[in-house]
């Protein structure tokens, strides 16, 4: 087999991972659910979803990553189930789809950036005309999807790594400074409220099935991505302790943001937190307007900080969504990596032109589908979210977690992860590990992925 390449370190690794886990899903896609599915509450079921299933689907993609040292496709074949390799496929398909429309957004970050630099606060309220220059913000994307190509050619320890521990510690500074300024804002503390007090009687269906969906999301799981990261990992890492560590950084993140978010809300609210958007437009609009209120060079700066730091954080999701799809084109049909990357990567710009025409340019797309029994049509964009987030990647990680346990075998799983985990056999760990990846979590992402499917686009509501 040629040499694919590998990271350098364990931490390399980590950062890597906790890269791609650390994106526009934090710092765009948290917030704005919290604000959606009802404050603290929806931010409790996050958490147990977080740590209780997606844990065990995370440490079980390692796994089969570094076991077969294969993209996801050539993972499940490489250990003899060939039948299965459908799951990867289904895996690559979503980091298609997934990267083409996050990549939209991630050119109007990017856009935001030169706003706020010039001080245009009144971007804010000309969003939804900003997203109708799609020469412009259509630039902003090709712009965006080059540099992450870019840095994919650049291949596993030179660019992915390289990129990850330049780009994620300068984000955490970053994130820090504009949580201590938000603090400081009067209203503040009614922010917090919203976000850190649960009112457990805004808990319905749809937040339960909004938490799974953004857990997987914000998580990277579910479409073999961490099966790909997983393969340019070390046998002597420890696949435990690695994971733990992503999924904490990765929730921390995002708890982060929303204490970046909410007190600004606050703020601007004057303390009525049900007046601000809350829509995903939320931080093209809402910050921006925060921005402007600070005003002159000071709003300028910070605005010009907050949308580096989401740019940056974008980056290194977008890196590994490309990985997945060139790892199998480099794997499975031979062909050299820089060549891949530049051929997936401008694929994947054209699948997204409908996500970005589908904001109000192209009536076809804005107004693209209407789910049974929903009042108004879904535009390209939120339908690809929701066929990808919602409904893939908890389809994925469902079959990744059963094939692991019932297929391929829990002794073998185990016998993997105890590489660089001595202390795993016989632990607490191992135990719930177990029991996870046989029965709770394929039953319990099982039946959410039918109620959720059956809720979105069906109008089917069960719970
Ligand atoms: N986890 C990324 C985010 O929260 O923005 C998005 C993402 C990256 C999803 C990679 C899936 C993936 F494979």
């Amino acid at each position: 087999m040629a040499n694919r390449g590998g990271f350098s370190s364990k931490l390399g690794f980590i950062m890597a991972a906790a890269g791609s886990a650390v994106g526009l899903g934090n710092i765009w896609g948290f917030p704005y659910e919290v604000g959606q599915g009802g404050g603290a509450a929806f931010v409790v079921i996050y958490l147990i979803f977080c740590f209780i299933l997606c844990y065990p689907v995370m440490v079980t993609e390692i796994a089969i990553g570094r076991k077969t040292q294969k993209n996801p496709v050539g993972a499940f074949n490489d250990l003899g189930y060939k039948k299965w390799n459908i799951v990867g496929k289904m895996g690559i398909l979503s980091g298609v789809l997934i990267l083409s429309f996050y990549n939209v957004i991630a050119g109007w970050a990017f856009g935001y950036i030169l706003e706020m630099a010039a001080g245009n606060f009144n971007i804010a309220e000309q969003f939804n005309t900003y997203v109708l220059d799609i020469f412009k913000v259509g630039s902003y994307g090709l712009l965006f999807m080059a540099t992450t190509a870019f840095v994919v050619s650049k291949g596993i320890s030179g660019g992915i790594e390289r990129a990850a521990k330049l780009l994620m510690p300068t984000l955490i500074i970053m994130i820090l400074s504009l949580v201590i300024y938000s603090f400081t804002l009067e209203n503040s503390m009614a922010g917090l409220r919203f976000y850190l007090v649960p009112d457990f009687s805004e808990l319905t269906g749809s937040v339960i099935y909004n938490a799974m969906g953004q857990a997987f999301f914000s998580l990277s799981l579910g479409m073999g991505a961490l099966i790909t990261y997983g393969s340019y990992v070390g046998r002597n890492d420890n696949i435990i302790t690695s994971a733990a560590f992503i999924t904490l950084a990765d929730v921390g993140i995002a708890l982060i943001a929303g204490l970046m978010i909410f007190p600004l809300i606050g703020y601007m609210t004057a303390g009525a937190m049900e007046d601000v958007g809350r829509g995903p437009a939320l931080i093209f609009v809402t910050l921006p307007q925060i921005f402007g209120s600070i005003g002159g060079v000071l709003g300028s700066i910070v605005g010009t900080v907050f949308f580096t730091l989401l740019c940056f954080a974008a980056l290194t999701s977008t890196v590994s969504l490309l990985e997945v799809p060139v790892a199998y084109v480099v794997d499975e049909l031979g062909v050299r990596r820089k060549r891949a990357v530049w051929i997936v990567a401008i694929g994947i710009f054209i699948v997204g032109i409908p996500s970005l025409l589908g904001n109000g340019y192209s009536d076809f797309f804005t107004s693209f589908i209407t789910y049974v029994g929903a009042e108004k049509a879904t535009d390209f964009l939120s339908f690809m979210n929701h066929i990808a987030n919602d409904t893939l990647l908890p389809l994925g990680g469902c079959l990744i977690v059963f094939f692991a346990a019932h297929i391929w075998k829990k002794h073998n799983l185990d016998e993997e992860l105890s590489h660089g985990s001595p202390s795993y056999k016989g632990s607490f760990v191992q135990k719930y590990l177990n029991f996870a990846v046989s029965y709770l979590a394929p039953l319990v992402l099982g039946i959410l992925f039918v109620f959720t499917v059956l809720s979105t686009f069906f109008g089917i509501k069960i719970i």
